[in-house]
């Protein structure tokens, strides 16, 4: 069987698909192109969720971008959050004076971007803040918000466009719920 036809079983449902997606982007690039006009850009992108995002979101806009990306790994292959934010890269990128957009997949517990958040403000940007293309509606132990959002979705695990459930589904076209019993069996 093809790939996506396999794949589909694992999906409970589907949340957004690729037109919804592209839709949505449209508005985001254009909300972000209108408020760094006249600007440059400095795009730090949380590899490796936000690479379609990334990739998608920056060719929809028309502003000089600089473009550097940072590994801050959080999950450790499971769907319960570790709490422990790790980076592969010692280096700092360098945003000092900076306008600064943090892109990240998903905001859940809200570790990775305080911790992104917290690694680059030691490097004194001129202007920092983050754009994730979903966010949990949850309780945060972290009182940590993004300033553009892509979509509001519910407290489940999903996977696609760049989301991965133990590196896995990264590359479907669409956003979906994984089934739960996939994720069940990997937190015992
Ligand atoms: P946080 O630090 O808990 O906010 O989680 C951020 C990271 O956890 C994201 O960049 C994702 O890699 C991962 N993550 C959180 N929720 C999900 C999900 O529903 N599906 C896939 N990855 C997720
Ligand atoms: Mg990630």
């Amino acid at each position: 069987m093809a790939y996506l036809a396999l794949v589909q079983t694992d999906i409970e449902r589907v949340l957004f698909d690729g037109s919804a997606i592209d839709k949505r982007l449209d508005e985001l690039a254009a909300q972000i192109t209108a408020d760094y006009s006249g600007r440059e850009l400095k795009v730090i992108a949380i590899l490796t969720g936000s690479l379609m995002f990334m990739s998608d979101l920056l060719r929809r806009i028309p502003l000089p971008v600089k473009l550097d990306c940072l590994s801050a790994v959080s999950y450790q292959g499971k769907t319960q959050a570790s709490g422990k934010v790790t980076f592969k890269q010692l280096a700092i990128p360098d945003v000092s004076g900076r306008d600064v957009l943090i892109l990240d997949d998903i905001l859940d517990t809200g570790h990775t971007l305080a911790a992104v958040r917290k690694r680059l403000e030691t490097a004194k940007p001129r202007s920092l803040r983050s754009c994730v293309l979903l966010r949990k509606r949850k309780q945060r132990a972290w009182h940590i918000e993004a300033n553009y959002i892509g979509f509001e979705i519910d407290d489940e695990f999903v996977v696609g466009y760049g989301l991965d459930f133990m590196e896995r589904y990264r590359n479907l076209p669409y956003i979906g719920v994984l089934r739960k019993e996939l994720t069940e069996q990997s937190n015992q």
